[in-house]
């Protein structure tokens, strides 16, 4: 059998390789790759019908966690809020993710995380106060592709060390995923935040992370925002999150024994965090989380 170094068969004197050696077309390229990463690190690398959907998901997701932003006010309940995101998912015939999720099964259809708390609040009836700062989470199934997003709300005036927090983690955020491209390592994302957020007197939780997200809530790869090692190279076709959660003081957080979900601040300085969704393409990046 002829070798890939033996002089090619049609007579050039060119080794077979550099000269009629088949040659991998496109397609073929790609769906190599969508089953290496599969094989070698459980990522789902999407097809276009799967981006299409996903984005779709992503800009419903965008789109009601504006209304809900905009409806975070003085006297308003977080549990008014959680109606709202409700609502506009019926609207939308979509359906909010994190209703029944996990175990316990998550109690509301969004996460409304308030102060020192980090994420995974729960809401409820109190009244939201002047000097309050929260994050609100909300993430949406449509036609059952996933669209994962959060953002912050001040409400009336903050004091300097939440004004800080907010705005660290935002530029973390947006710092993180200007970087983003095919090739890039996983653990780059976490080596900005961590600069940043060190820069700025901020710490960086590292008992939740960034998840791959599209075809199901969370999926692989973990994307964590501290300091890590994970070598995954970027590869286009990856949906994924980034979600930095910073602190004012420690990075260390406690989950509430009774609720089994609210992750607060052990020395209960205020928290903050951002999040958007991505698309690899493949030449850089795509926010699918942007109305
Ligand atoms: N939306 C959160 C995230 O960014 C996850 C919330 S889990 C829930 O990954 F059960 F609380 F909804
Ligand atoms: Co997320
Ligand atoms: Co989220």
């Amino acid at each position: 059998m002829i070798s890939r170094n033996d002089p090619c068969w049609c007579g050039s004197g060119q080794k077979w390789k550099k000269c009629h050696y088949p040659k991998e077309n496109p397609t073929s390229v790609v769906v190599n790759q969508a089953l290496q990463y599969k094989k070698q690190y459980g990522i789902l690398l999407k097809t276009e019908t799967q981006i299409d959907g996903i984005r779709r998901a992503c800009k419903l997701a965008a789109h009601i966690l504006r209304e809900a932003c905009l409806a975070a006010k003085e006297g308003v309940t977080t549990n008014e809020i959680n109606d709202l995101v409700v609502k506009l998912h019926k609207e939308a015939g979509a359906i909010p993710a994190p209703l029944g999720y996990g175990e316990p099964p998550f109690p509301k259809a969004t996460c409304t995380s308030l102060n020192d708390v980090i994420c995974h609040g729960i809401p409820n009836d109190i009244p939201l106060k002047s000097g309050d700062f929260l994050n609100i989470d909300v993430t949406s199934i449509l036609n059952g592709y996933y669209g994962d997003c959060s953002a912050m709300v001040a409400i009336g005036k903050i004091d300097p060390e939440k004004k800080r927090v907010m705005e660290t983690s935002h530029e973390c955020l947006m710092r993180s995923i200007a970087i983003l491209k095919p090739g890039v390592l996983i653990h780059e994302i976490g080596d900005i935040i961590d600069e940043y957020a060190g820069s700025h007197g901020c710490s960086v939780v590292d008992q939740f992370v960034g998840h791959g997200v599209g075809i199901n809530f969370h999926e692989s790869p973990q994307i964590p925002h501290h300091l890590n090692e994970l070598k995954i190279p970027l590869a286009e076709g990856m949906t994924f999150t980034i979600e930095p959660m910073i602190n004012g003081g420690k990075h260390q957080a406690t989950i509430d024994p009774i609720d089994g979900w609210t992750a607060r601040t052990i020395d209960g300085h205020p928290s903050a965090q951002w999040e958007h969704t991505l698309l690899i393409t493949s030449t850089g990046h795509e926010i699918l989380t942007l109305i």
